[in-house]
């Protein structure tokens, strides 16, 4: 097992000639265009410059989350995505060590899917509303009530969830899933999302409490977001473009033009011309959005997760350089075992192109 050897912060330290490249860098990938100053611009180039000679030397990857810092994504991160891409990305991963900028059931599934390489959350504050919303012991009663019914789990969930799971699903492939889910069983319990259930059950049909057990979890930004809102922003911006991440309120999303989860947020805007587009979901999906499309015009419209803004690159720099035993992802081996059968189901059922 590889380890990131403990030595006192001793930090590489660029040069001017360095320095200056690493700001141009940063300008070029966008983030002078979302407002940072030339001091901020100057303060940030020299920790990601940091980060990355760090990670040369340590043998390191950093797979970042969309909603994560601009500056991380733009700075740092060498694998970007939503949960889903991530998650297959570090089935792929020949570094030694993963730091993880995300929050900790992507870490734990970085960690389930590597269980030989130390994986690394710099946060350890990073949780999400959802994966705290319900234990193993909860689905194990869920269970005992429904016996015989498959349990499709979002990613959201933490690895003790994933191991009572037969299946895993995250927003860009919960349909597909379902659909195969259903295509064998009458009744299925999906959890934990309360709001993404309901979603689901009337865009595929299904009754909720009977064809469809939810559990009644929440996640704290999405919940927020209210549909009167969106419906005045409708008429201040003519032919605006709504597009809402498939955790928001069924009431919310019968208003909106597109639904899905991140990545599916951001190819519908690549693919579409609109005069103006609302992203309705994390700050930092709209910001990675308008650093890799500054042509397109974005209607402010968003809440910040303060699990994934937890991360900041001091603590990116802290983590490489001399990790805490508190930002080391530990899963038992028997839990993630368990737990990787039901994420290698999520992938196998996701990339199947059979037709039911
Ligand atoms: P995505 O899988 O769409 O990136 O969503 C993850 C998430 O936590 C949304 O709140
Ligand atoms: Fe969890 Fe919501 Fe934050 Fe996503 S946005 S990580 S679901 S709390």
């Amino acid at each position: 097992m590889s380890v990131v050897k403990k030595r006192p912060l001793s930090l590489p330290e660029p040069n001017s000639k360095q320095l200056d490249a690493e700001i141009d860098r940063l300008c070029a990938a966008g983030l002078e265009s979302l407002g940072y100053g030339e001091e901020q611009l100057e303060l940030l180039a020299k920790k990601t410059w940091q980060i990355n000679a760090l990670k040369k030397e340590r043998n390191v990857v950093i797979p970042a989350h969309v909603y994560q810092r601009a500056e991380i994504l733009a700075g740092v991160a060498d694998l970007k995505g939503d949960s889903y891409k991530l998650a297959k990305d570090c089935t792929q991963v020949d570094a030694d060590v993963i730091v993880f900028c995300g929050v900790r059931f992507m870490a734990e599934t970085a960690k389930i899917l590597n269980p030989d390489k130390e994986v690394l959350l710099p946060a350890k504050e990073a949780g999400c509303s959802l994966a705290d919303s319900i234990t193993a012991q909860d689905v194990r009663a869920i269970k005992k009530k429904h016996p015989g019914l498959p349990v499709v789990s979002y990613i959201n969930t933490t690895a003790e969830v994933k191991a009572e799971s037969d299946v895993i699903v995250t927003s860009a492939n919960a349909v597909k899933i379902l659909e195969k889910v259903y295509a064998e069983h009458p009744r299925v319990i999906f959890l934990p999302d309360a709001w993404m259930g309901r979603n689901l059950a009337k865009q595929m049909g299904k009754k909720v409490g009977s064809e469809m057990i939810v559990w009644e979890g929440k996640c704290i930004v999405h919940e927020n977001f209210d549909a009167g809102s969106v419906k005045f922003y409708r008429k201040m911006y003519p032919g605006v473009r709504i597009l809402a991440h498939a955790e928001c309120s069924p009431a919310l999303v019968d208003t909106v033009d597109f639904v899905g989860g991140t990545g599916d947020m951001l190819r519908f805007v690549k693919d579409t011309a609109a005069p103006h587009y609302m992203l309705v979901t994390e700050c930092g999906l709209g910001d990675l959005a308008r650093t890799e499309m500054p042509d397109k015009h974005f209607v402010p419209m968003c809440r910040l997760c303060p699990y994934m803004k937890a991360i900041d690159l001091d603590r990116i720099l802290q983590a490489l350089a001399d990790p805490k035993p508190s930002q080391r992802i530990k899963v038992s081996a028997r839990i993630a075992r368990q737990a990787r059968l039901s994420i290698e189901r999520m992938f196998e059922l996701a990339e199947d192109s059979a037709q039911r």
